[in-house]
């Protein structure tokens, strides 16, 4: 029988190379879009289908994870095979400026998808997107399943709630419903605001003299950066999996955001120099011209000093490991922003 999914989230980074990925899988795919006065589906416009056409493989419904009527007629409509729940307020910044609204959708939009499953049908399969966001301040290095949590932002403790949640139905009413606890990944499609996006796009625009100065936060915090074209085949191997479990999915390697800035200015021969310390770190291109400030906004009031995930599980079970580095992530990255820029 055809497998049919149904993906929450399908307008963001991760539900766009998921769609394409399942469709090439032979999937027929129906996405949970929100309604928006702004076109929100320009990362799908590739596998975008017409509404009135006959047989369609892509389908896409209104709803919203902080809407339970919604969340449940849509699954009750649809009848998938597997549910990939990517919805969420994902920007940890933001997290603390609108804790209540995002602990309600990734916490309990996660709780509404979970409770419509037990209802509809227990045999669709359920994935829960888990965030290394949930180690925070790290208690052991490198992080891996059985490292225990502790959030540092509204939007990490509401994935902790969602986390256990999953856990506590699967338990509960035998589901197959898995967490999966992914470091952060990156690409083309990335949202503006995360740093790498900004770097990248920032110094491509500096490059081609359509920006003159790009103001970031914290340069020194390290992360272990993944490319968001490997980490879906990940989700995807987890409802593959003959039973349902956690599985943490990294590369395994970090950086600190200062050495990532780097990297993309070496690629675009960006000679770079740094001056200053703290706030006042500063970096200026060959012509002395300053292109890299630090703002007090971009800080946030609890930081993630370091992550770095060991994805052994994953690569034992799963026999999932990334296939693609940081240079070609940063290369992808690079070519979308000079042809987006030379359109
Ligand atoms: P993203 O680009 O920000 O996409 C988030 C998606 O959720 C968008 O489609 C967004 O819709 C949708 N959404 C937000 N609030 C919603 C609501 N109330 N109801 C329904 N949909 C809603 O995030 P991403 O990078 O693809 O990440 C996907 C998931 O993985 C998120 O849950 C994120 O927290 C988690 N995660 C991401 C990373 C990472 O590094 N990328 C790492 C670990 C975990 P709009 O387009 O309408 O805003
Ligand atoms: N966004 C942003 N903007 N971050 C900055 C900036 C800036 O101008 N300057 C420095 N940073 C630092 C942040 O303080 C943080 O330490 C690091 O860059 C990464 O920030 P983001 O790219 O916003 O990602 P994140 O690590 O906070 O969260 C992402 O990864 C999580 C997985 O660990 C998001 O995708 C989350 O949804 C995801 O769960």
């Amino acid at each position: 029988m055809k497998k049919k999914a149904l993906i929450f989230g399908v307008t963001g980074q991760d539900g766009a190379y998921l769609s394409k990925f399942l469709l090439k899988k032979g999937y027929t795919v129906h996405g949970v879009i929100r309604r928006s006065s702004s076109i929100n589906t320009l990362r799908l416009n590739d596998i975008y289908k017409d509404p009135f056409a006959k047989k369609r493989n892509f389908v896409l419904h209104y709803g919203d994870v902080t809407d339970s009527l919604s969340v449940l007629n849509i699954i009750e409509k649809v009848r998938p095979t597997e549910i990939y729940n990517l919805a969420a307020q994902s920007h940890v910044a933001v997290s603390f400026d609108i804790p209540e609204y995002t602990t309600n959708a990734d916490a309990l939009g996660t709780l509404r998808i979970l409770e419509a499953i037990v209802k509809v049908d227990k045999k669709i399969k359920f994935y829960q997107a888990g965030s290394s966001e949930m180690f925070g301040k790290v208690v052991e290095k490198p992080q891996n399943e059985k490292t225990p949590f502790y959030p540092r932002s509204p939007y990490g403790v509401a994935k902790v709630y969602s986390y256990w949640i999953t856990l506590n139905y699967r338990e509960s009413y035998k589901l197959f419903a898995c967490n999966g606890i992914l470091f952060n990944h990156e690409s083309p499609l990335r949202g503006e605001t995360f740093v790498t996006k900004k770097v990248v796009k920032g110094l491509c625009r500096i490059k081609n003299n359509k920006q003159k100065k790009l103001y970031l936060g914290n340069l020194y915090s390290k992360r272990d950066w993944g490319h968001a074209e490997d980490y879906v085949v990940a989700m995807w191997k987890m409802l593959q999996n003959k039973v349902p479990d956690d599985f943490v999915i990294c590369t395994g390697k970090q950086y600190t955001i200062k050495k990532f800035i780097n990297l993309v200015a070496k690629k675009l021969k960006i000679k770079i120099k740094w001056r200053g310390r703290g706030i006042n770190e500063k970096a200026y291109d060959q012509n002395n011209n300053c292109i890299i400030e630090c703002h007090q906004r971009y800080f946030r009031p609890a930081e993630v000093d370091t992550l770095q995930g060991d994805y052994s599980k994953a690569k034992k079970v799963l026999k999932w490991k990334p296939k693609k580095n940081l240079e070609d992530l940063i290369n992808d990255m690079i070519s979308f922003e000079l042809k987006q820029i030379s359109k």
